[in-house]
Formats: structure tokens, sequence, C-alpha cells
């Protein structure tokens, strides 16, 4: 069915001419897979599949040795270096090393050592490779958690680039004109907090992209109005069990006139579209899919152990070889118990050199489950959701079922007792893909570019956010629920001093809700107003002016705050302007002359000042001696600090681990093409090894040359096998097996010459023929026509030429040939077929060209040969609207070609 759907799709997107390319990856990163979406004019909108051919990538990134690996090579190393192998990364996003919630989640799936990120100057999180192979030797070889999800998101942008041909550009096309390069969107669990989403926000960046993020149940919910229409509005449920939790999100889809800013409708200042409001979410972080993969896999290691008592070296909480393997043993009996009621395990010399043989019954897991406390946990995230959003089941069209937990049977009862009954599922969405998929198309909707069905989707989070005043009135900025508008702007009238401002979410949203994270989130200080101010001040002419401070808060991305920018406005009240009052206004230029561009940039202000470009000063004198400036915009810098002691990356920082990711691909992609260049020359001396004594090959080559060939694979095979070749480059390999080439080339050169020989001489031969007929007819046509004085086709001249190249090619083809048939078949040819070809072509053209020509219209013939003119020449014309006179149709051709249609541009 989706294949179907997406090859429609892929028309309603269409419109862009190629040559303007551009697109839109989705990228849905979940804690155990990863899906990677394209969305392309011309390409099916589709998943992007894995270097196997996979609809979905695991969430891992491993090394062996120094080799870098990810995806399902990644997953696969765990057994062997599970302490290089990570996974589950999405675990510890934005977490501090001190949060033991985020630490346990990850803590039962391989044993990573976690270590406090002592790179940055904040508490987070950093792994340690178990092995240290760092090439210089300094430390441990350790990455921040964004770094260990930036190089996976690196991996899932790098199959995408490589799908579309084109790569990512760093930011999005707010702006008309934008052309080509790729957009990103990426999914995100609409509980995140602002540092966990801030945390994958500068992995994305680490990893080259500055994305859009979009909660999963919105991206869910775009992908389901894509292929539906809404007359009347209806509530929908996402219910999202997944690897890393359960949440479930309430939307809403409605049809609404909504203001267009596709520059494709010019004119058109409304249009129609299908509106998706993200009311709020209820959740789960415990209840996840990797929860059961580990208490499937510690009764697996239970059953094991028990059966092994005394012949085991240690318990295998203590080998984590054998765990690894056995956790992957467990999602595989997992997903047969979803269909099965007992499924039977083994894994072959799980630990001390003994095969494990066990089985689990469904009924066992259930009960397993049902002991940890879990099982009511995911039916009661759609509870909460109903709970916290007021809305009542019964004003719920459908629940849309999505993740791969919602597969397992225990996960479908528990949902039935939370009171979510059967009837009102929906599960004809494809539970997989239907984020990943929704993400491109949440991307795409920001850029007027596309022509697509108009979706526009008001993202949400849980959490209202609050600014506090310096004077302790606190308000909600940005509201839980669907927000519509990302800027705020708050007016402080008559400041005349620095100010600070808390930004915090809800008191009221207890800390179970936010995982244990605190409520805190910001401090912003203006520091610049009293130090702007205190000339005026200390002159005294503060009562002499109105202030006022704006500052413009950005929840960008969602539930992430920054200030936007922040300036300080004075204006003078009334009477002369004197003394300190006079230098003050003059000093900026009067407000009008500000842009707000400027005003943003905060340290542009001071600098302008001085650095007038002549257009400037000219404006800014004639106001000046007219009448003297009485208002001021003066930008203020607005530092935002975060309360807690999770920080954004700096720049510095991330630029170091971009680098460091950059570095390490070219690394790769270098070992990439030493192997390649290594496996084909490797191939090649296997080839003509085998080649050389063969019967064909011997009659087309002498003793000496394939004594020499066997001589140069001998060398060559010592070359490679010695520590020279174990360690060549590239450009080496290479030279090595052009070394070899220029021995082999000239016999295979023979070999298929004797092959192509007969066709080029028949081709040849029969060209010849061909042109001597043409000759005859041609000469008598022409007698004819200058008898009886008419046009003709062709000047004597012409056919003058085309006998000299006649008699030149034939000529040429008999002495070679001759030469040819004297040679033997081990000797070089002198009879190249490719030049036999070449010829016989040019021949059978040149007949073409004059046999196409249509005699001109009664014209007098001239004594000898008139040159050719434009029009005689015609060969098939271009196909153009009518044919003009020969000047002017040269012009219209030099238009076009500098100015391409207008049409298809945008
Ligand atoms: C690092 O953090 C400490 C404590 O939060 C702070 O005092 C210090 O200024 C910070 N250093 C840098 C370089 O940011
Ligand atoms: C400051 O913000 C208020 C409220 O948004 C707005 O009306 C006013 O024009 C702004 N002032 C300046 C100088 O931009
Ligand atoms: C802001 O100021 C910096 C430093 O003077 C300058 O490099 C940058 O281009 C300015 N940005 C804008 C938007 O004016
Ligand atoms: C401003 O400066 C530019 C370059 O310095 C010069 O070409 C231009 O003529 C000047 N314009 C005026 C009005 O002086
Ligand atoms: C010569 O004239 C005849 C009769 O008009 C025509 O069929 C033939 O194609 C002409 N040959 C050439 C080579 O122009």
């Amino acid at each position: 069915m989706s294949n179907m759907l997406t090859a429609l799709l892929a028309i309603t997107i269409l419109s862009i001419s190629a040559c303007h390319a551009m697109g839109v990856i989705g990228i849905d990163y979940g804690t155990e897979s990863m899906k990677v979406s394209l969305m392309k004019p011309g390409e099916p909108f589709d998943v992007v599949l894995s270097r196997d051919s996979k609809r979905k990538i695991p969430s891992a990134v491993a090394w062996k040795v120094q080799e870098r690996l990810y995806g399902s090579d990644a997953a696969n190393l765990a057994s062997r270096y599970p302490g290089d192998t990570f996974i589950g990364a999405k675990f510890l996003l934005g977490r501090e090393y001190d949060d033991e919630r985020g630490r346990a989640r990850h803590a039962g799936l391989l044993n990573t050592k976690l270590v406090p990120n002592a790179q940055r100057n904040d508490t987070t999180i950093a792994i340690e490779r178990e092995t240290d192979y760092t090439i210089n030797k300094e430390g441990a070889d350790v990455y921040s958690i964004e770094e260990i999800v930036g190089m996976q998101l690196s991996h899932g942008k790098a199959l995408a680039e490589e799908q579309a041909g084109e790569e990512v550009i760093r930011s999005f096309p707010g702006t008309i004109g934008t052309y080509g390069g790729l957009d990103v969107a990426i999914t995100v669990p609409v509980f995140y907090t602002a540092a966990e989403r801030q945390s994958l926000y500068d992995a994305a960046q680490v990893a080259g992209m500055k994305p859009k993020l979009v909660s999963d149940g919105a991206a869910v919910a775009i992908n389901y109005a894509m292929t539906r229409t809404f007359p009347k509005p209806e509530k929908h449920m996402i219910f999202d069990s997944g690897a890393g939790s359960t949440s479930a999100t309430i939307v809403e889809f409605s049809t609404k006139t909504i203001q267009a800013d596709s520059i494709l409708s010019i004119g058109a200042t409304q249009k129609e579209a299908i509106v998706v409001d993200v009311l709020g979410a209820g959740w789960d972080r415990e209840a996840n899919g990797m929860v059961l993969d580990v208490i499937v896999r510690d009764e697996l290691a239970r059953q094991f152990e028990e059966k092994n008592a005394g012949k085991i070296s240690k318990p295998l909480s203590q080998q984590p070889r054998a765990l690894a393997r056995l956790l992957k043993e467990a999602n595989r009996v997992k997903h047969i118990l979803s269909a099965n009621s007992e499924a039977s395990s083994y894994v072959e010399m799980l630990a001390d050199e003994i095969d494990f043989r066990g089985s689990l019954s469904r009924q066992q897991f259930e009960s397993l489950v049902e002991k940890a406390g879990l099982t009511p946990r995911f039916g009661q995230a759609a509870k909460d959701a109903l709970d916290q959003t007021k809305v009542s089941l019964k004003d719920i069209t459908s629940v849309i079922l999505v993740g791969g937990a919602t597969r397992i049977p225990l996960v479908q009862a528990s949902l039935r007792s939370a009171g979510i009954p059967e009837d009102k599922w929906a599960q004809n969405v494809n539970a997989d893909e239907a984020g990943v998929m929704g993400a491109a198309y949440f991307g795409a909707s920001f850029n007027p570019q596309f022509r697509m069905k108009a979706i526009k989707a008001n993202d949400g989070t849980p959490y209202s956010i609050v600014l506090r005043e310096q004077d302790g009135k606190a308000e909600t900025i940005f509201p839980a629920g669907a927000v519509e508008e990302t800027l705020i702007t708050r007016t402080y009238p008559g400041a005349t001093d620095d100010l600070s401002m808390q930004i915090s979410y809800d008191p009221s949203i207890n800390s179970e809700k936010l995982d244990g994270q605190q409520n805190a989130l910001y401090s912003i200080e203006l520091a610049d107003v009293h130090k702007n101010l205190a000339e005026l001040k200390t002159e005294g002419h503060l009562d002499n002016v109105q202030t006022s401070v704006n500052i413009t808060l950005a929840s960008q991305p969602l539930g992430v705050v920054r200030v936007a920018n922040a300036y300080l406005h004075v204006k003078q009240k009334s009477g002369g302007v004197v003394g300190a009052l006079k230098g003050f206004f003059n000093v900026g230029g009067s407000a009008e002359e500000e842009t707000e561009e400027e005003a943003n940039n905060a340290t542009t202000a001071d600098a302008d000042a001085d650095a007038n470009d002549n257009s400037t000063t000219t404006k800014k004198e004639k106001p000046a001696k007219k009448q003297p400036p009485t208002e001021r915009h003066i930008a203020l810098t607005g530092s935002i600090k975060p309360a807690g002691s999770v920080h954004p990356m700096s720049t510095g920082e991330l630029k170091t681990a971009s680098d460091r990711l950059y570095v390490a691909d070219v690394v790769m992609r270098k070992k990439a093409a030493r192997e390649e260049a290594r496996n084909v020359l490797e191939a090649y001396i296997y080839r003509i090894r085998d080649t050389v004594d063969e019967e064909y090959f011997k009659k087309a080559s002498k003793s000496a040359e394939r004594d020499s060939i066997k001589k140069r694979i001998q060398e060559l095979n010592d070359w490679l096998n010695a520590a020279e070749g174990d360690s060549a480059e590239t450009a080496a390999l290479k030279v090595k097996r052009v070394s070899l080439e220029t021995l082999v080339s000239p016999i295979e050169k023979r070999i298929n010459e004797q092959r192509v020989r007969g066709k080029a001489v028949r081709t040849f031969e029969k060209a010849l023929t061909q042109g001597k007929t043409f000759l005859t007819e041609a000469r008598a046509n022409l007698t004819e026509a200058m008898q009886a004085n008419l046009a003709s086709k062709f000047t004597a001249s012409e056919l003058d030429t085309f006998e000299h190249q006649l008699e030149k090619d034939s000529k040429w083809f008999e002495e070679k040939k001759k030469a040819q048939d004297k040679r033997a078949l081990d000797e070089d040819v002198v009879l190249p077929s490719a030049e036999v070809e070449k010829r016989a072509k040019k021949l059978t053209d040149t007949i073409k060209k004059y046999q196409k020509r249509r005699v001109p219209k009664s014209r007098p013939a001239k004594k000898e040969s008139p040159p050719p003119t434009k029009a005689e020449e015609e060969v098939p014309p271009p196909p153009e609207p009518e044919a003009k006179a020969g000047e002017q149709k040269g012009e219209e051709e030099k238009d076009q070609a500098t100015h391409p249609p207008r049409h298809e541009e945008l």
C-alpha cells in the first residue's frame, strides 16, 4: 500500500525543474533504529535504504580497532566488542551524568562506560571506548553523547545525500530564491525537555545539519493527513509505543484558510490547508521496547546460569560478550512471542564454550513484565493524554497505533485495560514509517518552492513555559499544546536599569513529569541598559527622556528558548536638545536609520557609528542639520544562560566536534578507497593469471610476452603480501595495477580486434559502395540540371570534395587491410577497427546530409559553384515556432541561450 501511495505523492511535488533541484530529508531517530526519508522533485517520496538495502538502520555506532561502523555493521559488532559498540544513546541526550534515571535506562543494554563529559564545561555524559585507539594517545578515546548521535545522524544524512545526488545546506531557505541543497527535519519525542531537544539539535549540528525538529506524534499526524481530507474537525490519538518510550499524542485535524506564503501563488494571500494542532500528550519513559528486551535477556541468562550451575567461570552479568549476544537473542525471542505462544532459543557457545538452549512462553514473558510493574504503564500513557488535554474518549475519532511495541500483545492488552477499546484502533497506518515520512513532509511545508497538498502543523510541547520578571511577576509565554507563534515580544516602558528575568517550566509541573529534571530553564540578563544611559543619568537628563526596553524571545526549536533580539528605545520628551542630551542623540543617528537587522545584531550599534560609509553619512547629516534627532534604538546584548548545568554546545565545541567527525569520515573514506583499490588489484591479478594460459590468449601473444606477464604477476603478489603492499595507499595500488595492465592490454586489444574486425570491414565496404553509387548518380543529376539550366542540390565542387574523400579513404583502407592480412595473430594491429568504423560513418553521414537536401526553388544555375548559403545548408531544423530570416533567427537563438525560459525556474 505504502509504495503506491508514495508513487502518487511523488507526482504532486514534481513541479520544480531539475536544474534547481532541492529536497528535504526526514530523519526519525529512534532509540533502537533510525529511519531516513527523502522528498525530492522527480524522485518517489520514500524511505532511504541502508547500505544493506534495509528500510531501517540500527541506531548504533561501533569501532573495530580504528574502523568505525554504522547501522547493522555496528550492531553486529556488539557481541565481539561490546565495550566499543554504542546503542541506545538517545536515552542519554541532554541528561546530566549524575542523573540516575537517564543512565539507568541505558545501563541495562551493553556495558558501555559512561563518564562525565570532561571536554565540556558542564555535567553532561560522554562515553569512553573500552579499547583505546586514540592516535595521539593522549587520554582515553571519549565521545560526547552529541558526537555519538551526530555520527549516526551523519550516516543517515550521507545515505540521503547519495540518494538525492546533492548535499544538505546548513539552513532552511526561509526566503525566496534559495536554490538547491537539502533541508532536514528530525523527529523528537514530544516529552523531551528543552535540554534534551537542544542536545538532539546540537548532535544534528555536529553532523552538519540545522534541522527543524518535529514531535513524533505531529509527524505521524502529518503523514495521516497527507492522504485524507477533514471536512469537519476531528481529534485523533497517536499511540506510539517504541523501543525508547511510549507516548500518546492528541491531535486535531481541521481544514482552515491560512496565510499563503507560496511564491508560486503570487496574488493569492490565503489558501485552504489542513491544520494539525498538537493538543497535548501523555507518556511513559519506562514503558519501552528495550526494557522488554532486557527483561527477556535476563530471564534467558537466568535459565543458562541455572542449567549450568558450577560449570561457568563467572555469572553472565560479568561476561559482556555473552550478555550482548543474549540481548540480540532476546530481541528475536520477543518478536517471536508477538505472534506465537512459545519461543525456543539457542545460542552457540554462549559462555565458557557452553551452548545455550532455552525457551520462553508468552505467558512467562507477560508475567515477568507484570512483575516488573510495567504492564499498566503502556496504556496509562493514553489515559494521561486524555486527562491532560481534557478530551474525552468519545471525541476521539481513532487511535492511530505506531511504533514496533504496539505489535506486542501485552502492550495492546494494556491499552484495552486503560479503557481504549479495540474498535477505536486504526491500524491502517504504516506503524514503522509514518513518522519519518511525516517529518520530511513537515520540513517541506516550510519551503514555498514545493507545490504539494497544504498541511500546516502547529506542533506542541506538553510543558508551559513561564517568564518571571524582575519584580516577581510571572506569566506564561509559551503555553503547552499547539504553538502557532514561536516569537513573543515583551516591552518594559520606563526601564532605566539592567534587567534580569527567569524562564522556567510552569512551576506546577511536577518533577516526575520532567523525569527528574528541574523546572528552571534559563536566566536572562540585559546588561547594557545602565551603561547606555549612564551619561544621561550623571548629567541629570533622565527626566527629559522616555525609555523603554523591548525583548523578543523565540521558542526555536520548539521548547528551547532563545533571545531573538533586545533593544533599548530612548526618546526625547520635550524641550531643546542640549548638552549631554545632544551628544547622546547624535551618536547613533536617528531612529529611522537603524534598520531592524542592525538592531538584531548586538554588536552593530556602536560599530556602525564609526564605520560610516559615505551614503549613510549623507543620510545622517541631512536631518541632523535641519532638526537634531530625538530618538535612538540601541541594540542590547541579551545573554541567556541555562539554569541547569546542561549547556548547549558552544560554537567552539560544535566546531571541534564537527571537525573530529569530518576527520574520522575522511579517514574512513580513504580506508574504503584503499580497500577498494586493493580488491580491484587482487581481482585483476587473479583474472590475468587464469587467462594467460588460455588458448585464445596464447594465440594472440608471444611466449616472451606471456613470460613477462607471469613475472609481473609474481612480483605484484609478493608486493601485496609484504609489509609495503599491506600499508600501500590507493595511488600506489593503482600504479601497480597499471604496471600489469600495460603488459596485458596490447594483447587484449589484439583479441578484441579479431572479434570485431569482420563487422567493421563489412561496414566500411558497404559505405564505400554506397558512396560510389551516390557520386555517379549525383554527377549525372548535376549535369542534367546544368544543361536544363535548373537549380541543383549539389555543386560540382562539393561532389569533387566528396570524391576526394572517397578515394582517400578507399586507398587508406586497401593499404591497411593488405598489411593487416599479412600480420600474425600475435602481432599488433595495423587496421584498428575503431578507425575503420569512424571513417565509414563519416562517409555515410556525408551522403545522408546531401540526400536530405531539397532542390532550391528555380534558381538560375550559376556557372561555377556558388558558395553554399545558409538556407541550402539546412539540416533538420531545431523545433522552432517559425523560421525567420537568417539574421533575425540568429539573434533569437542567442537571446534564448542567455535567457532560458522563465516558467520552469521556480
Ligand atoms: C565553567 O563552569 C563554572 C561553574 O559553572 C564557571 O564558574 C566557569 O566560569 C565556567 N568556565 C567557562 C570557561 O565557561
Ligand atoms: C516594542 O514592543 C511593542 C509590543 O510588541 C511594540 O508595540 C513596539 O512597537 C515595540 N517597540 C519598538 C521600538 O519596536
Ligand atoms: C553583526 O556584527 C558582526 C560583527 O561586526 C558582523 O560580522 C555581522 O555580519 C553582523 N551581522 C548582521 C546581521 O549585521
Ligand atoms: C560613495 O563611495 C563609493 C565608493 O567609495 C563611490 O563610488 C561613490 O561615488 C560614493 N558616493 C557618494 C555619493 O559620494
Ligand atoms: C537524382 O535524380 C533522381 C531523379 O530525380 C532522384 O531520384 C535521385 O535521388 C537523385 N540522386 C541524387 C544522388 O540526388
